[in-house]
């Protein structure tokens, strides 16, 4: 199957390790060009390196910098003279629990998971036409509790609505929103959270494994391709099987 990639444009926030860059690997490897981005400006610039400059380009920023968007939107249209979608992905909440998180580390997870996504989609929709995609990289923690991770099932809820507010406010151009959510996906970020010793029971997943992140990459791309051009307004998990 063609997934008609070839060429298309695609911002990547959070792209420069863990599932943001294997989608970035997918969506390169099917002949698209992707601008992502992340914090720290050395792995920006290996990620770059790593897809290959013809074929990307990177900004250091941060989600949770209100001028963040607009930089990623300005090196895209710079560079490709088109946009068309964005994977909508960040580093994840610290862990806690609802009766021992500070006001603060609410605050800052709010700036940066919640209102660096909602900023994100905005800008990046502006552009968008017929074809165009977005999809959040959310977590399961959307749709159940994950014990220990309460600032994300406290926030990823309240996107995955927005992900289908969106849906609907979009649609009539003819641009796609979806919510991805992975479950147990092997990456720096679970490793901090197996530090935490909350780590979820891979007996637990159906397919009794974790996942690895370029499988979540294949179905990103997907997603964010003109091949899936009915799918809308959905949260799709990527877990194993593990919200059967
Ligand atoms: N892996 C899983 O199993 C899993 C499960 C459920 C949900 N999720 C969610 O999926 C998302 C990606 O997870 P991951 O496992 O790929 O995490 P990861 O391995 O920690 O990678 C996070 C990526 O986002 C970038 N990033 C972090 N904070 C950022 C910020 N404030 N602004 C811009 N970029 C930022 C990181 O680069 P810098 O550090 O350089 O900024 C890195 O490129 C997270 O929101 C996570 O909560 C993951």
């Amino acid at each position: 199957m063609d997934l008609g990639l070839t060429e298309r444009v695609y911002v990547v926030s959070g792209g420069t390790r863990g599932l943001g860059f294997a989608v970035a690997r997918a969506l390169t490897a099917e002949g698209a060009r992707v601008v992502v981005s992340g914090r720290d400006a050395s792995s920006v610039a290996a990620a770059v390196a790593a897809f290959g400059e013809s074929q990307a380009t990177g900004v250091a920023a941060d989600n949770a910098d209100p001028a963040t968007p607009e930089r990623l939107v300005a090196a895209a249209l710079d560079r490709w003279q088109r946009l068309d979608g964005a994977l909508v992905n960040g580093g994840g909440p610290p862990l806690g629990s609802v009766l021992e998180t500070a006001d603060d580390i609410w605050r800052h997870s709010f700036e940066s998971v919640f209102l660096g996504a909602v900023r994100t989609a905005r800008v990046v929709a502006e552009h968008l036409n017929e074809d165009g995609s977005l999809a959040f990289v959310l977590s399961t923690s959307a749709q159940a509790v994950i014990p220990g991770l309460d600032v994300s099932n406290g926030l990823r809820p309240g996107l995955a609505m927005l992900t289908r507010t969106l849906a609907t406010q979009l649609g009539g151009r003819g641009v796609r929103v979806n919510a991805l959510l992975p479950g147990r996906i092997t990456t720096e970020r679970t490793g901090y959270i197996d530090a935490g010793n909350t780590a979820s029971n891979t007996a637990a997943i159906p397919l009794g494994r974790a996942g690895e992140p370029i499988e979540f990459g294949r179905i990103a791309a997907f997603v964010l391709s003109p091949a899936a051009s009915y799918l809308s307004g959905t949260a799709i998990p990527v877990d194993g099987g593990a919200s059967a």
